[in-house]
């Protein structure tokens, strides 16, 4: 700094013996010319720091409203998916109707200590002590991970199970699609299925969510007289006139690799590996068998 510079600071000490400096004090500086390279960064600096303060208070602030509403949006789906949606209606009182329930996915029962408003899957998922690694010769949902434990919803008709609402995630093109799939009270016939989060292309991959679509899986069958998961999304259109179409759902145009995704996210969590042993539970139960 040129020692003229230096004099365009006003109330600097003026002893021969001390250099001015500009870190003096904040309204030192903001009396220095507008053009002035220490004003300038110094006021850079100072909204950037008043920039940050106001974003991580917002962000801290807001968190819990974030959770809220990100619950809150989970459970109408959960809702729509089940046909008990209603526009309008308060969301938490239409959710009583569902009785969410953890389920050990290895042995198919329900892990009634641990409870299902503080357990969230997809956190497990990430947590080694709480995960199983997926061989990948059996990862064809491509997941590599899922959580140990899962939460499904039951939704009951005078104490009888009505549909089970299942969680399912798998990979489409572009992204990891989660949703629901609800079967009937055979836990093989498909009342409906749902996305509520994916990345797949609007017009091709993200047809997933067109209401068209989605009705066409209302009676599709999951399993085969064997019980291997047959559903699958077909290449075009389903030939009714086949005995396997009871197993088909159309292919969404122009996004064949989404389609397949589907069928392979489905097939996964509906088989051994996911929520095979407790359908097999809930059958055996159901016919009085052990
Ligand atoms: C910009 C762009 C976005 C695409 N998005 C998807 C998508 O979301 N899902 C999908 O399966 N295919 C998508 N495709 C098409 C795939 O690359 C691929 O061509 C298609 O899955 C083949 O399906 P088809 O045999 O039915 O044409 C996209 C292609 C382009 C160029």
């Amino acid at each position: 700094m040129s020692e003229n510079e230096s004099y365009e600071i006003p109330n600097m000490p003026t002893s021969s013996h001390r250099k001015p400096s500009p870190f003096l004090g904040i309204g030192n500086i903001l009396r220095l010319p507008n053009d002035s390279t220490v004003k300038t960064i110094v006021v850079a600096l100072l909204l950037c720091l008043v920039c940050s303060v106001l974003v991580s208070t917002a962000a801290v602030m807001l968190k819990p409203f974030q959770l809220k509403n990100k619950s809150l949006d989970k459970k109408r789906n959960i809702l729509q998916v089940a046909g008990l949606y209603r526009a309008g209606r308060n969301i938490e009182q239409l959710f009583q109707q569902v009785e969410p329930k953890v389920v050990n996915l290895a042995t198919g029962e329900y892990a009634n200590e641990i409870l299902p408003g503080e357990f969230d899957q997809r956190q497990a998922a990430k947590d080694p002590l709480r995960n199983v690694h997926i061989p990948s010769d059996r990862d064809i949902a491509h997941i590599k991970q899922r959580a140990k434990y899962a939460t499904v919803y039951l939704v009951k008709e005078q104490e009888e199970i009505k549909y089970f609402i299942l969680p399912v995630h798998g990979y489409g093109l572009w992204s990891t699609l989660y949703g629901f799939v609800v079967l009937h009270n055979d836990a093989n016939t498909v009342y409906g299925l749902q996305f509520y989060e994916h990345a797949e292309t609007p017009g091709l991959g993200g047809e997933v969510d067109n209401p068209a679509w989605r009705t066409k899986w209302s009676g599709k069958m999951i399993y085969d007289t064997k019980g291997t998961p047959r559903i699958e999304v077909v290449r075009g259109t389903v030939d009714s006139g086949k005995a396997e179409s009871v197993y088909q759902v159309d292919g969404l145009a122009g996004a064949t690799l989404t389609s397949r995704g589907v069928t392979h996210l489905l097939r996964y969590w509906l088989s051994q590996d996911g929520f095979g042993p407790y359908l097999q539970n809930v059958r055996n139960q159901a016919t009085g068998t052990s």
